[in-house]
């Protein structure tokens, strides 16, 4: 069935990024010059997602004018067609539409806020904290396994076994290259007990079955209603892949991880490359 909606969880309490998230949404953080979520409402487009849901909160109100058209700026910049660009091009990508999750109860809950708007149909969950390059994009390729496969698919990346109990990881058996069927999943393990290697991903394609469960999932750890224990009731009646999706991912919900990405994306680009190096050489010498 066609993947047409994304759910993309935007209300957060971005803790890890105080004091800047105490009025800046840790979502419209750059990476570089652009906010993390629009990496990933380009990622959903891309992939032919025609509706996407962002979950805010309140407070949060500064994400959903990111997306609104501002016909004073387009006035003040009609002298420069490439600002201008720059400004419209996040309004055309997709239909974009907003749910407010009212308490940070935790993501399976923030998924479950956007039922109403998902309907009875199959959908996408992005993490905007989860940047990965690659063409196509981990949307793109999850799409193409959903399809294939006509389930649920969970994207998974294989990390150093000796940072497994930092992640959630999947519990799973080889069903065809870079393909795991799962049988269930471990949130931060110990290494001894890590069922294998392969940490959750920030990018789910989930059934509308999803919510059932998510309604009946009790608060887990921190009193928050966990996707992943939503994810493990699911498991129960409807068949999850985990896809070990090509590209490099950066994580976005650290400071470090968001100085590294901003690193490394100005040393890909051509109108910063140069001057990325620079700099990076004179810090060397200090
Ligand atoms: P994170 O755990 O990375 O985000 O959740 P956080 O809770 O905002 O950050 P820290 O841990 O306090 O630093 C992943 C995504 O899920 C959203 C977040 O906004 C983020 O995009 N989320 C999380 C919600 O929408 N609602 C929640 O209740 C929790």
């Amino acid at each position: 069935m066609e993947i047409r909606k994304a759910v993309i969880p935007a209300a957060g309490l971005g803790t890890r990024f105080l004091p800047v998230t105490k009025s800046v949404p840790k979502e419209l953080l750059p990476i570089l010059d652009k906010p993390m979520l629009q990496y990933v409402v380009e990622e959903a487009a891309e992939a032919g997602i025609e509706q996407v849901i962002i979950v805010t909160s309140p407070g949060k109100e500064s994400i959903a004018s990111y997306f609104q058209p501002q016909p004073d700026l387009d006035n003040c910049l009609s002298g420069s067609p490439e600002f201008l660009d720059k400004v419209r091009h996040v309004s055309n990508l997709a239909q974009v539409s907003f749910v407010i999750q009212e308490q940070p109860l935790g993501l399976g809950h923030a998924v479950l806020t956007a039922r109403e708007a998902v309907g009875d149909e199959p959908f996408v969950v992005i993490l905007p904290d989860d940047i990965v390059v690659h063409i196509p994009g981990v949307v793109a390729q999850m799409v193409e396994v959903s399809q294939r496969y006509n389930a649920g698919v969970v994207a998974v990346e294989p990390m150093p076994w000796e940072i497994v109990q930092n992640y959630g990881v999947v519990d799973a058996v080889s069903a065809g290259t870079r393909l795991h069927k799962i049988r269930g999943m471990v949130e931060k393990p110990k290494r001894e007990d890590a069922p294998s290697n392969l940490s959750i991903v920030g990018r789910y394609i989930l059934p509308p079955e999803i919510f059932q469960c998510l309604e009946r999932t009790k608060p887990g750890a921190k009193g928050e209603i966990q996707l992943t224990d939503g994810l493990l009731m699911l498991l129960k009646q409807e068949e999850l892949f985990a896809y070990e999706f090509l590209g490099t991912r950066y994580d976005g919900g650290t400071p470090m991880g968001l100085l590294r990405a901003s690193l490394e994306f100005a040393l890909a680009r051509d109108d910063t490359r140069e001057e990325t190096r620079s700099l990076l050489g004179s810090l060397d010498n200090q």
